[in-house]
């Protein structure tokens, strides 16, 4: 079985927007209403968990859940404070099923492809843990006070993590537990199993699959999603 795990708790605070940016209308449906569409249309998909902030719970069944065609079984929960805590909320609802498959996903990535999710299924099957990444395109730099720069990352080696970032239940269970147990807090999740030494392949994600954070961003997904739809 094939889990989407959607997290769609965080607040938006970059978007600077009264509305959170899941719930922005695009097309006469929130944001996040578009990429829930994605997996529910998806005949890859077994189910579907939604992470939403307990603060949302009227606006997400009164703007998204009634705009979803719902066919297959789609559960809320409430997230927490990090996006990490999100998903461990998500996956407290599935660890009791280890052999099954998790997809989990940004709610604010509403283009995430078909053909991206077939290639997390397949090769997360083969794999165990697969991270869904484009190579980047610019030189990365690093450094510490946002100032002087420390080094140079070798570009041909550089990848950009995208959502889905797709597990084997038992691993990405077992990785969250200990990330937890450590204080250990990342911003993907790729990184808690990495740190455990098992090995996460890439999936070749794509450039449309961006993770809307900007106003810019936005104007740029409704061309895309009108496009799309039309
Ligand atoms: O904050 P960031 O841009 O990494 O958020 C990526 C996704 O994680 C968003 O869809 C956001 O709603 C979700 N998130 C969450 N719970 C949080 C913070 C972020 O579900 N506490």
């Amino acid at each position: 079985m094939f889990i989407a795990l959607i997290v769609a708790a965080g607040t938006g605070e970059r978007m600077n927007t009264i509305i959170p940016k899941q719930f922005l209308p695009v097309l006469g449906k929130p944001l996040l209403a578009h990429t829930i569409d994605v997996f529910e249309k998806s005949p890859l998909i077994d189910e579907i968990i939604v992470v939403i902030n307990k603060n949302h719970e009227k606006q997400f069944r009164d703007q998204v859940l009634t705009n979803i065609h719902a066919k297959k079984a789609l559960r809320f929960v409430f997230g927490g404070n990090t996006r990490q805590d999100s998903v461990y909320a998500g996956l407290e609802l599935i660890f009791n099923r280890p052999n099954d498959y998790v997809l989990i996903h940004d709610g604010v990535r509403p283009l995430v492809s078909d053909e991206i999710l077939k290639r997390s299924v397949e090769d997360v099957v083969k794999y165990g843990a697969v991270c869904c990444a484009i190579p980047s395109v610019d030189t990365l730099k690093v450094s510490k006070n946002n100032n002087c720069i420390e080094s140079t990352l070798d570009r041909s080696m550089v990848w950009r993590a995208q959502t889905p970032q797709s597990f084997k239940i038992s691993i990405i269970w077992e990785a969250i537990q200990k990330a937890k147990a450590d204080g250990f807090c990342a911003t993907d999740d790729s990184a808690m199993v990495e740190r455990l030494g098992i090995p996460v392949y890439l999936v070749i994600g794509s450039e449309e699959n961006y993770k809307i954070t900007t106003p810019q961003d936005f104007i740029r997904a409704e061309e895309n999603l009108r496009w799309i739809k039309s």
